[in-house]
């Protein structure tokens, strides 16, 4: 099976604290998945477990503590730059924050055509940009000249979205990005996704909170605890039929307007979180509506259960038959 992207057994330690006090955090822990050419494939999972961290692994913007990572087969050296070298791009959750008030939008789309040496003419280079844009609805037309200020959040988005197909990516990472978009807006940018999928066979890594665009948009889902992945498989399997407590919680938990109110609205979370990462056993045993007495010391293996990945003592028995 050819895989675009594959993560084997990714670790990434923080030293967090003072000099007094040190302590480390496994904020991606052990992470092993892999991604398909012209596929959805989803992280998801409560705020603080390992998404971004893992993301910037993959881009190259955070130096991988252990494991490996490879891109068509071929291991990412240490330090190297996915996004230069790789074909991977990323959009963040903030489009506002991507570009620069005071700068022209279309300054950054010709910046990266330069630097990428994408074309020769200026005529090439507008025909460039606007076959781009037009993937995501809009034109050349549409943006030269303008100010972040003069769109919308959700033509940000697009626009941030035909920037990062300049380069014609094979990956394009896309962490949140739909979160701070109106919810009105938010299936539309999904189905681009699809769109992009099906039409220029390009894979997405979606990272989110939201389960219903989730389900609407991933191919394949890895649910994450703790910087754990607790489940993983394809979205029917594990959505519809979700194994792992933690995977059935998330399912049922009562979508809200802000996904990251749901997760941060009290203070004892870092807390918690902490405390949850530090746990010896199953990091989710503390909250886990089954708990039993393993759990709380041994660490869960993983399991494989028809074609799903499940880390939890309540299928060992299952898998040993
Ligand atoms: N630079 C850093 N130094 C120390 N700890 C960090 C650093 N970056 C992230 N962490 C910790 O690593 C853990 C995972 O963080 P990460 O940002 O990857 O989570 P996330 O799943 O993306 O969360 P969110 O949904 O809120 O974006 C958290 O406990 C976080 O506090
Ligand atoms: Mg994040």
């Amino acid at each position: 099976m050819d895989k675009l992207l594959e993560a084997n057994e990714l670790i990434k330690r923080y030293s967090q604290g003072n000099v007094i006090s040190r302590a480390v955090l496994t904020a991606v822990d052990n992470v092993s998945f892999y991604i398909k050419p012209a596929e959805i494939f989803t992280l998801a999972g409560e705020s603080g477990c390992g998404k971004t961290t893992t993301a910037k692994m993959i881009l190259g913007f955070e130096d991988i503590t252990d494991g490996e990572l490879y891109h068509n087969g071929k291991l990412q050296s240490p330090h190297e730059k996915a996004w230069l070298t790789e074909g991977v791009q990323a959009i963040f959750q903030d489009p506002f924050s991507t570009f620069n008030p005071m700068r022209r939008v279309d300054s950054y789309f010709h910046e990266t055509v330069q630097n990428f040496k994408l074309a020769k003419t200026k005529k090439d280079t507008i025909d460039w940009i606007d076959q781009k844009l037009r993937l995501v609805g809009l034109t050349y037309h549409d943006v030269a000249g303008k100010y972040p200020s003069e769109f919308s959040g959700g033509q940000l988005q697009r626009i941030s979205i035909a920037r990062a197909l300049l380069t014609d990516p094979q990956l394009i990472i896309a962490d949140e990005p739909v979160s701070m978009v109106d919810a009105s807006l938010r299936m539309s940018i999904v189905n681009l996704f699809k769109k992009l999928r099906d039409e220029l066979g390009v894979s997405i890594l979606y990272i989110t909170h939201d389960l219903a665009t989730a389900y609407y948009v991933s191919d394949r889902i890895a649910i994450m605890f703790r910087g754990k992945i607790v489940e993983m498989g394809t979205v029917e399997q594990v959505l519809m039929n979700p194994r792992h407590p933690y995977s059935k919680l998330l399912r049922d938990s009562i979508p809200q307007a802000d996904p990251k109110l749901r997760w941060s609205d009290t203070v004892t979370l870092a807390e918690l979180e902490h405390e949850e990462y530090m746990r010896q056993g199953c990091r989710f045993a503390g909250r886990c509506p089954l708990v039993m007495d393993v759990c709380k010391t041994v660490v869960p293996p993983d399991i494989a259960i028809d074609d799903v990945l499940v880390k939890c003592h309540l299928y060992t028995e299952e898998a040993e038959a």
